[in-house]
C-alpha cells in the first residue's frame, strides 16, 4: 500500500526538509530574541509530530539536518583577529553610530582615522578627550571630492607604507519623510548625495590602500533599503542603491582578499533621528515648498500626522548602540565575517517575514511596525465614506446568503 506514494511523499518531503533547514538557518542567523527561536522551534516540533504518523525515516531525516547544522554551528569559532596596529577609517563620527563606535574601536587597539563634518563641535571634542593619542580626527563632508582627498593625503601621511585594513561606511542621511509624492527632489537627490555618491567616493578613494592591507570594507545600510517602508521611498532608494553597490562589490573584491560586509541595524536613537527641532524645521520647510494644490488634496493634517508619527517613532528608538558597535567588530575582525549583519532585536524576524512569507503579508506587517496612519489624504476621505458604505453594504449580502446556504 504505501509503495503507491513513496516517491511523490519523498519529494515532498525533501522540498519541505530544505524549506525548514533554510528557515532554521535563516532565524538562528539573525541574531534573534530567545523567544522568536523558541517559537520557531516549537514550530519545528509540532511538524514533526505531523509527519510522525507518516514516516519515522522522514521526521528522523529532518532531525538529522537540524543535528548537523547544530553540530556545524556549535564547532569553536576560531579566535578574532587582534586589532592591534590595524587602521581603520570610519566616517559621520559627530554623532550616532559613529560616535561610540570610534570610542570602542580606540579601545580596541585600532588606529582610528574618524571623519566629522565639524572639527570644533561637540562630538568631535569629546571624542578627541575621550580616545587615546592613536585617534586622528578629519573634518570630511563625503559629498565633497577636493575633501575626501584631501582625507586620503592625511591618511596616507599618517599610515606610511601602511595599508589601510577597515574602512567603515558610516556616515549618512535621512533628509525627508513622507509619501514620495510629497517628498521634494531635493530630499531625494539630498539623500543619494550622502548615503549612495559620498560613499561610493569614499570607497573608491580609499580603495587601493584597502586592496594593499588585504583589508575590510564595512557599510552601515538600513533595511528601508530592502524592504518597502511607508514614507520613506528617498531614504530607502538611496539605500537600495548602495546596497547593490556593496555587494557587488563584495563579489569583485574577493579575488583581492578585501571582505565586504553590510550592517542592517534596527531602529536606533541616532544623533539625526531624535533631534526634535531639526525635523520641525524640515516640515515648516516642507509646507512651504509644496505646491498649494498637492497640500490640499492631501491635506496639512495629513502631512503634520506623519511627522509627529515619525517623531514618536524615534522618540521609542533603542537607545543602546551596542549591537551595531558589535556587528562593526565582527566584520573588521572575525576571521571569516558574514556578508551581512542584522543589528537589533526583531531585525532578523522582519527579514524573515519579507523572505518567506506573501508580499501582503510583508507589507501589512511594515504597515503595522512603522507609522501608523490613522489619517487618509483629504481629498479621499468623502470617497472612502462611501466606499466603507458600499463594503458594509456588500458584507451584509454575504451574511444573508450564508444564512439562506
Ligand atoms: C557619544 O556617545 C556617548 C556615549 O558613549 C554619549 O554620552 C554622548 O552624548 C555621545 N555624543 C554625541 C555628540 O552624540
Ligand atoms: C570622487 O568624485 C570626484 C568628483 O566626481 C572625482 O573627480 C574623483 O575622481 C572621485 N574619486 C574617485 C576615486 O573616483
Amino acid at each position: 500500500m504505501m509503495d503507491d506514494y513513496t516517491l511523490p511523499f519523498w519529494i515532498y518531503l525533501g522540498v519541505l526538509t530544505v524549506f525548514v533547514g533554510g528557515a532554521m538557518k535563516k532565524i538562528l542567523a539573525s541574531h534573534l530574541s530567545a523567544a522568536s527561536t523558541l517559537v520557531a522551534w516549537l514550530g519545528a516540533t509540532v511538524l514533526v509530530e505531523r509527519l510522525w504518523p507518516f514516516c519515522l525515516p522522514a521526521v528522523l531525516l529532518v532531525l538529522l539536518a537540524v543535528c548537523l547544522y547544530y553540530a556545524t554551528r556549535s564547532s569553536p569559532l576560531p579566535s578574532a583577529l587582534p586589532a592591534h596596529g590595524k587602521a581603520v577609517f570610519i566616517t559621520g563620527c559627530d554623532s550616532g553610530f559613529g560616535n561610540v563606535t570610534v570610542k570602542h574601536l580606540d579601545s580596541l587597539g585600532f588606529d582610528v582615522f574618524a571623519t566629522v563634518l565639524d572639527l570644533k563641535g561637540d562630538g568631535a571634542r569629546e571624542l578627541q578627550r575621550t580616545c587615546s593619542p592613536r585617534l586622528t580626527l578629519l573634518q570630511v563632508d563625503i559629498t565633497q571630492p577636493q575633501q575626501v582627498q584631501q582625507a586620503l593625503l592625511d591618511t596616507k601621511a599618517k599610515l606610511g607604507l601602511k595599508g589601510l585594513w577597515g574602512l567603515v561606511n558610516n556616515a549618512g542621511v535621512c533628509v525627508n519623510f513622507g509619501d514620495a509624492e510629497l517628498s521634494l527632489m531635493s530630499n531625494f537627490r539630498g539623500c543619494m548625495e550622502v548615503n549612495f555618491f559620498g560613499t561610493l567616493n569614499v570607497t573608491k578613494s580609499f580603495l587601493p590602500l584597502l586592496r594593499q592591507a588585504k583589508g575590510r570594507i564595512v557599510t552601515i545600510s538600513s533595511p528601508a533599503g530592502d524592504q518597502p517602508f511607508p514614507s520613506l521611498a528617498a531614504y530607502g532608494a538611496s539605500k537600495a542603491a548602495l546596497n547593490l553597490f556593496t555587494n557587488t562589490l563584495r563579489h569583485e573584491l574577493e579575488p583581492w582578499g578585501v571582505r565586504v560586509s553590510t550592517i542592517l541595524p534596527s531602529s536606533y536613537k541616532t544623533g539625526q533621528s531624535s533631534n526634535h527641532a531639526y525635523w520641525e524645521q524640515q516640515h515648516k520647510e516642507l509646507l512651504q515648498s509644496l505646491p498649494p494644490a498637492l497640500l490640499e488634496e492631501y491635506g496639512e493634517d495629513y502631512v503634520t500626522e506623519t511627522k509627529d508619527l515619525f517623531q514618536s517613532f524615534a522618540s521609542q528608538a533603542n537607545p543602546d548602540l551596542s549591537p551595531v558597535v558589535h556587528a562593526i567588530v565582527q566584520a573588521l575582525l572575525a576571521p571569516q565575517p558574514q556578508a551581512r549583519y542584522y543589528a537589533g532585536p526583531g531585525i532578523g524576524l522582519m527579514y524573515f517575514i519579507h523572505s518567506y512569507c506573501p508580499f501582503s503579508i510583508s507589507n501589512r506587517f511594515l504597515q503595522k511596525l512603522f507609522v501608523k496612519k490613522k489619517l487618509m489624504p483629504r481629498a479621499l476621505r468623502k470617497q472612502s465614506g462611501f466606499d466603507l458604505h458600499l463594503s458594509l453594504h456588500n458584507n451584509n449580502n454575504n451574511n444573508n446568503e450564508e444564512k439562506l446556504k
